[in-house]
Formats: structure tokens, C-alpha cells, sequence
């Protein structure tokens, strides 16, 4: 089409990257006033096929069918010492799925830092971008991203912010910044086989509660070939489906795009119910539920964020065998860790990203190419 055959726009020539320093404030800092966000609204979806070719559609959406034999319990808010958990119920064993199957067999994600450009692409194809005046999106970004902003007042095991930002017809777009540091990370993290076991349950555990149809429309036959199919594939992290959205947070409109795991089903407007799904190690009481707080707080953000209401759990024993399955609401999930010591607090996170993107813009003024770091 005519966008993508125009000529290239001239290259940014302002040249010499400006460091932007974000103190972090301790999760006690002082309150302030709450933080509007707006419900976001998807704009586009893009897709990425077995092979990681991109495609402007939603054809790598996946529908949610859990294994036979588990299913998915809603999770209860419990007391904050112990923020919830039954006894687990694994299936009887013909039923029962060990994530390790086909470990030697499967194709990992393309690689650990995404890049903008097919974020771009799918807003292009999607004649979502070039802007028009009207619409004012300040920042566009990808959901990792921002998650790390919001995530950042209340996570003591968070990595340091090594961001790019390019501001292009008055919007600012933000990238990871690859370091060398943060690459020689990532080969450490590959390296490590009992961490690559435990990514591999991730995706293991992904591809085993979704069909590539929805399941009430399929004839049961097919259903039943589907997860006998899906038990003897091996994984393809390769494939992935993202969707494109606007929010706003605070005075900052945003245009992101975020992978999105699967959908229950579409409303009769034609919006999807998106899903995360998780894995996490079985927290049986009367555990330690620290980790497990944390993790919820990123689980929060990230769902949050993209506007995904609702979050699937497959809890695991440390041999990777799926004992449990639990199925949470986004909105429940601060209610699940107020009051104990460790709690996170959603407004704190809001106040700070939306703090954290107002001083980007500021900074990023003029336009340019600018290197963002926060201080040490
Ligand atoms: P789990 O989150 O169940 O461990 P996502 O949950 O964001 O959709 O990611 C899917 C899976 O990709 C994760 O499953 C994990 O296996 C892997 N993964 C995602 N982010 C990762 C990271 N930063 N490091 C290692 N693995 C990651
Ligand atoms: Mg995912
Ligand atoms: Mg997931």
C-alpha cells in the first residue's frame, strides 16, 4: 500500500544521547493522589508463524482448552500470610502432564530482546500509523516495557533500565537498549539448564491448554484429535500472537503491543477474552509465599496493562510434572497480597510509571535519538 512504499523519512540527525536519571522511590514512600488509567482499546494484532514470520492478522491466536482431566479452579483472595492456595489435586495418571515432554525436540523463541520494528510494522499494516494529529499518542512502546516502569517502586529483584527513546513527529518511541552486559546476561541465562528446563515448562505448559480453534466450535471428534495432537507436538516458541492497544496512565496516552498467550472467547461485540497463562512452582501452605507475592505483582502489571482480565496457573512440582491449575482474575490480584508484610501496592506502581513517563517525555523533548538510563 502507499505507506510502505513511500520513501523512507530522513534520518534523525540530532546526534549525542542524553542521559535521563529516574530515581527509584522505596515502596513505603510517601502516598499520593491516584493515578486515572484508561481501559485500554486494541487498535490492531499482528502474528508471528512457526518460522517467526510476521503476519498482520490474527492467525497464531489460540483458544483456551485446558488438558483432560485438570481444570482450572478459581483462585480465592484468602488471608495475606497465606494469600491462597488449596491443596492440590493432580489428575489420576493416565491424565497427568509432565512438562518435560519433548524438551530435546522444541524450537525456542527467536531471541530475548524484541525489537520495535514489528510493533511498527503492525501498526502500519494495520493503518493504525502514521498518526493523525487528532489522536496524540505520546509514547509508543512494548508492554515489557512498561511493565518494568510500573513494576519498578515495589521489585527488589528488578533488572536496571537500559532504554532507548526516539522522538519522531512529536511521539516518543521507547526500545530496550541491548547492552553488552545485558547480552552476556541472556547467554549466561541459556546456559544455565535447570533455568532452561524451567522456560521450557512455560512454553511446555502454553501449548498444552490451547487448541488452534475455538473448542465449542469444533465437532467433539476433531477436539479429541486436537489433544491428542497437541500431547505428541513438539513446542514452536516461535509462533506468537500480539495484540496492539492504546491506554492511557496518567497524562501519558500510550500505543503498545503485547503478546498475548490465548482467548477464552469473543463477546458478541467481537472483543476477545485474552488469558495469560503462568506456570509457577506448587506454593502449598504453610510455605513461604514471598516469591510467589512477588511474581503475582509482575503477573498484575503485565495483565493489567494490556487490559487481560484473566490469568491461568498451572503450578508445578520441582520435576516439572503440572499438579494444579488455578484460574485468576487480574482485578483480584492486589486484594490477594494487602496486608502482609511484602505487599505491593497497585497506586504506587501507577503513580511512579506515570511519573517515570512524564519525565521521559520531558526529557526527550526535541526530536532525536536519546539513550535513557535510571540512576544509580
Ligand atoms: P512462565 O511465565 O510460565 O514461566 P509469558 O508468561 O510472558 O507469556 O512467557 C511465556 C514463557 O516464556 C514463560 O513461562 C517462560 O517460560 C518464558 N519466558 C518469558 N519471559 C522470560 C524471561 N525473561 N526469561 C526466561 N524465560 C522467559
Ligand atoms: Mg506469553
Ligand atoms: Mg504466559
Amino acid at each position: 500500500d502507499h505507506r510502505r512504499n513511500a520513501p523512507p523519512p530522513a534520518p534523525i540527525v540530532r546526534a549525542g544521547p542524553v542521559i535521563l536519571s529516574i530515581p527509584v522511590p522505596t515502596p513505603d514512600g510517601a502516598p499520593g493522589p491516584p493515578v486515572a488509567v484508561q481501559q485500554p482499546t486494541e487498535l490492531a494484532v499482528f502474528s508471528y508463524d512457526q518460522h517467526g514470520q510476521f503476519h498482520a492478522d490474527a492467525s497464531s491466536l489460540r483458544y483456551w482448552h485446558p488438558p483432560a482431566g485438570y481444570s482450572a479452579v478459581a483462585g480465592q483472595a484468602g488471608t495475606a500470610g497465606t494469600p491462597f492456595l488449596h491443596p492440590s489435586h493432580p489428575p489420576p495418571e493416565p491424565h497427568l502432564i509432565d512438562l518435560n515432554a519433548q524438551f530435546d525436540q522444541y524450537t525456542p523463541s527467536a531471541n530475548g530482546i524484541e525489537p520495535l520494528d514489528n510493533l511498527l510494522r503492525g501498526l502500519v499494516d494495520g493503518h493504525v500509523w502514521p498518526f493523525n494529529a487528532g489522536k496524540d499518542v505520546h509514547v509508543v512502546t512494548l508492554r515489557g516495557i512498561a511493565t518494568k516502569f510500573l513494576c519498578a517502586p515495589c521489585d527488589n529483584h528488578r533488572d536496571g533500565w537500559e532504554l532507548g527513546a526516539v522522538r519522531y513527529n512529536g511521539t516518543v518511541f521507547i526500545h530496550e537498549h541491548v547492552t553488552a552486559a545485558r547480552r552476556a546476561n541472556e547467554k549466561a541465562m541459556k546456559s544455565d539448564s535447570r533455568r532452561a528446563r524451567m522456560v521450557y515448562w512455560g512454553y511446555r505448559f502454553e501449548q498444552q491448554c490451547v487448541l488452534n480453534t475455538l473448542p465449542a466450535e469444533m465437532a467433539e471428534s476433531d477436539r479429541v484429535r486436537a489433544e491428542e495432537e497437541r500431547r505428541t507436538t513438539p513446542v514452536n516458541a516461535k509462533a506468537q500472537f500480539c495484540s496492539v492497544f492504546t491506554t492511557k496512565i496518567g497524562s501519558t496516552r500510550l500505543v503498545m503491543g503485547a503478546e498475548v498467550d490465548c482467548c477464552l472467547d469473543t463477546t458478541a461485540t467481537g472483543k476477545r477474552h485474552y488469558v495469560e497463562l503462568k506456570t509457577n512452582k506448587c506454593v502449598c501452605p504453610p510455605g513461604d509465599h514471598r516469591a510467589w507475592r512477588a511474581k503475582l505483582l509482575r503477573i498484575w502489571a503485565q495483565s493489567f496493562l494490556a487490559g487481560v482480565p484473566t490469568i491461568m496457573v498451572g503450578f508445578r512440582d520441582n520435576d516439572g510434572v503440572l499438579v494444579d491449575m488455578q484460574e485468576l482474575s487480574t482485578s483480584d490480584l492486589p486484594r490477594m497480597v494487602r496486608g502482609s508484610a511484602d505487599a505491593w501496592d497497585p497506586m504506587a506502581c501507577l503513580r511512579f510509571a506515570a511519573n517515570a513517563l512524564e519525565k521521559v517525555r520531558e526529557a526527550v523533548r526535541e526530536e532525536g535519538v536519546y539513550y535513557v538510563r535510571e540512576e544509580m
